[in-house]
């Protein structure tokens, strides 16, 4: 064949593609990144300073990619370091601690940075997120459960994994979903899919459920006053149900949502003549 016709061939073929890694310090960035490449976990933490940068080859379909790693430090002294590297991103691997739940209550915030450090260019609708709860052969001191995690990274059309850097659960998993996603995104003119499609339920669900969870009583999860009327508790109920309904809604803790509102109902309308 001619040789100018075979390299375009493998050209096209090929792909260099750059992702990140984000999350708070001593989440288990740097090791989950390890695990994949080196099939190794090390349990002493040596924070990353400012950024570590490495390169690996991985095979998606027919084609090649080249992955440039760039494995970001959490802790807030390397900022300065750190905003340097958002830019030009296709894949973001966002990395909390199961144990910890202010790794994940920060998850919002790390998006908040990648945000302002992109600036106007900032297309996020261009990149693919992957979001790993970490640490989860730490059964006894996990804090942030499954169906929680997933709402928040599945309500945002980001892909949840469980992991595991020190036994390597979930591990290549998520990065064969990542490379994947991304490679479709890339071959689909840079745009991934809309989430409300291919996740099947609403933002509107999503954030019941939340509202729903951190609720500090009967009546602020049903949203009505203190002092509501049986038809008012009954009409907010009625619509929560609807919303919520196992047979309607499969967002992550929907059934748990549902049944907590069904005994709010019932408790309140204990109490109302
Ligand atoms: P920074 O570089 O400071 O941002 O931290 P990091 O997120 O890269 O954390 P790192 O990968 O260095 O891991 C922090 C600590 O958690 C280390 O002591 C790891 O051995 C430990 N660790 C990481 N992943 C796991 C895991 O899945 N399970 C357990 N048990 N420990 C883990
Ligand atoms: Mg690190």
């Amino acid at each position: 064949m001619d040789t100018n016709v075979q390299k375009r061939r493998e050209n096209k073929k090929s792909l260099r593609i750059k992702v990140i890694s984000l999350g708070n310090a001593e989440v288990g960035k740097s090791c989950i990144i390890k695990r994949y490449c080196e099939k190794r976990f090390v349990p002493k933490y040596l924070a990353t300073i400012g950024i570590d940068y490495g390169v690996t080859k991985v095979q998606v379909r027919d084609r090649e990619i080249k992955v440039n790693i760039f494995d970001m430090a959490g802790h807030p002294f390397f900022y300065e370091v750190r905003n340097e590297f958002y830019k030009d991103s296709q894949g973001v691997i966002l990395v909390y601690d199961v144990g910890l739940r202010e790794s994940f209550d920060a998850l919002d915030s790390w998006l908040t940075e990648m945000k302002q450090e992109m600036g106007s260019q900032a297309n996020m609708e261009s990149i693919i997120f992957v979001v790993c709860a970490n640490k989860v052969d730490l059964t006894k001191r996990r804090v942030v459960d499954e169906s929680e995690g997933r709402l928040w990274a599945e309500s945002r059309g980001f892909q949840y994994f469980e992991t595991s850097a020190q036994s390597g659960e979930g591990i290549s998993e998520m990065f064969q979903a990542f490379f994947s996603s991304i490679t479709d995104m890339c071959e689909n003119g840079g745009k991934r899919p809309n989430p409300e499609v291919s996740i099947g339920f609403t933002k509107e669900q999503a954030d019941t459920i939340r509202r729903i969870r951190n609720s500090k009583d009967s009546w602020d999860m049903l949203g009505v006053k203190p002092g509501a009327t049986r038809e008012e508790v009954n009409k907010a109920y009625r619509k929560l149900a609807v919303l919520l309904h196992p047979d309607k809604c499969v967002a992550p803790g929907s059934e748990d949502a549902f049944k907590a509102v069904v005994n709010a109902r019932t408790s309140l309308l204990k109490n109302i003549k």
